[in-house]
């Protein structure tokens, strides 16, 4: 089915992982945008761009070649033709995406390839679930289904720090910090990390990930 099914949610929320599994289970293609905010990052990094200037982040951000993959089985991701899918989790990249996110230059341009994306799966009568803070209210307004999924900061920590597997400094309250810390600077330099008008908030916190993605396929289906 042609549809575009938004999700959001802080990160450690489970989106990503809930995000796929509803697109494999309603046979839709996944688009996830705050990878290509990462690739977009991942190239400034790589040719010394500072990142404290704004200016020469605008300038810059037009250069890189951004490819994403939507196959919800095997996403990628692709800057100049190099597969960073690995590359945009360190964190370094995690610790600049903000600030380059927050330049107006990098979010116009990444938002037309967002919505070009889009409309080519619908085309060729494909759906998309979208994935990323602003599609709700900015990518894809008109999108069918939007879905806002939150967890308690402590299950958010818990499960990021699972995902970067082991050994991060801090352990998980190292993690909840560093979430803590990365939510205030998005809530700066873009908006504040909520639930965009329309969409229906999931509580992840007590639930597994299959019951998550059973609850959102029942909110598309209705
Ligand atoms: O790691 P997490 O799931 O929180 O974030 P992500 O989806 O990988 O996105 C990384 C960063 O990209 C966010 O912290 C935002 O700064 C930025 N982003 C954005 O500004 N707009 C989007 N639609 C997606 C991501």
């Amino acid at each position: 089915k042609a549809i575009v099914v938004a999700v959001d949610g802080p990160s450690g929320s489970g989106k990503s992982s809930v995000s796929k599994g509803v697109a494999r289970r309603l046979g839709l293609r996944y688009l996830d945008t705050g990878a290509q905010y990462r690739a977009m990052t991942w190239w400034m990094l790589r040719n010394g761009v500072d990142l404290a200037d704004r200016e020469a982040v605008a300038a810059a951000c037009p250069k890189p070649v951004i490819v994403s993959g939507t196959d919800p089985d095997e996403p990628s991701i692709t800057v100049d033709g190099t597969d960073v899918a690995a590359g945009i989790r360190t964190a370094e990249v995690t610790g600049a995406v903000s600030a380059v996110a927050g330049v107006q230059a990098v979010r116009d341009r990444l938002i037309e390839l967002q919505r070009q994306i889009i409309a080519a799966a619908l085309a060729q009568s494909a759906g998309v679930v979208a994935e990323g803070r602003d599609i709700a209210d900015v990518v894809c307004p008109q999108a069918d289904s939007k879905i806002f999924l939150t967890a308690s900061p402590t299950a958010r920590a818990a499960r990021r720090s699972a995902e970067l597997g082991a050994v991060v400094a801090g352990g998980s309250a190292g993690t909840l910090a560093d979430l803590a810390r990365r939510d205030a600077e998005d809530a700066k330099t873009t908006r504040p990390h909520e639930a965009a008008p329309g969409a229906i908030v999931v509580d992840a916190t007590h639930l597994t990930l299959d019951q998550v993605i059973e609850r959102v396929v029942e909110l598309v289906e209705t």
